[in-house]
């Protein structure tokens, strides 16, 4: 991860995300990064996949329209989140064949065994199905300290591809080169449980046969919940340039506090 630096501090306002330009050195820094994890990933047609992601808006499209992550680069940055909130939660382990791979552990068993590859395929790529899926678009907003109204942009859905969610992206990724099932059923339903009788208890199976289903779906819930804020990385997720010396840290120590709102008290009797 790299800090998205905030051109446009002056004209952000809360609950109502515009989209920005990411500092492109550190888009650039995430590009590289996010190449760098891909080229580990060694199955034929992976380079026809990186063609296509280069080719579409990947790079430079947001997580959302507002939600997490609505700024340029946006999808960019909540894939490696994920990547490494998934690493997060898994034990890194090696095989006999001295392959990199992890275990989900549950209460100190191991449930499956995920190999690196499928990490970072499963992380990466989840979200594939929002390219070629936002617009820009602008609205009138009143400065509230010019008085004038002024054309502010935002992001828009405009899907090009309508094929869904998660399956889509599944269908993306097999359009250029092979899933694996865990792979295929992480990706299908990292959406999870949404009240429809069908899909939840399609994804209530698919969790039973791949564990690695939820680990997708917890750690994408963790990226946007937990990491993200509307418009960046919270504090805490962002990554800092290394330091000159370490005094520069020894005088300005992080304090490690997430900046969580605290949840209302229930009500009684709810
Ligand atoms: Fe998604
Ligand atoms: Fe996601």
């Amino acid at each position: 991860m790299a800090r998205r630096t905030n051109t446009n501090t002056e004209t952000k306002q809360a609950g109502n995300p515009q989209p920005e330009r990411t500092e492109s050195m550190d888009r650039q820094k995430l590009i590289k990064r996010f190449e760098d994890e891909m080229a580990k990933v060694a199955r034929p047609g992976a380079d026809k996949l990186m063609d296509y992601i280069r080719k579409s808006d990947f790079y430079t499209a947001p997580a959302s329209t507002k939600y997490h992550l609505a700024c340029e680069g946006g999808l960019l940055q909540h894939s490696l989140n994920v990547l490494d909130a998934l690493r997060g939660i898994l034990a890194p382990v090696t095989k006999e064949d001295g392959t990199a791979a992890w275990e989900y552990r549950i209460a100190g068993k191991a449930i499956a065994t995920i190999p690196d590859e499928s990490v970072i395929i499963m992380a990466l790529l989840h979200d594939i199905c929002k390219t070629y899926f936002y617009g820009t678009s602008t609205r009138n907003v009143k400065n509230e300290q010019t008085g004038r109204w002024e054309k502010m942009p935002f992001y828009t859905v405009n899907d090009r591809m309508p094929l869904g969610h998660g399956p889509k992206s599944a269908m993306i990724i097999k359009q250029y080169t092979s899933l694996t099932n865990q792979e295929m059923y992480a990706i299908w339903h990292h959406m999870g449980f949404n009240g429809d009788r069908d899909n939840d208890a399609a994804v209530g199976q698919s969790i039973e046969q791949y564990p690695a289903v939820l680990a997708l779906q917890t750690a994408d819930m963790m990226a946007s919940r937990f990491m993200e804020t509307a418009q960046e990385n919270r504090e805490l997720f962002i990554d800092r340039p290394a330091p000159d010396a370490a005094g520069e840290w020894a005088d300005a120590p992080a304090t490690g506090e997430p900046d969580f709102q605290e949840a209302p008290p229930l009500m009684e009797g709810a």
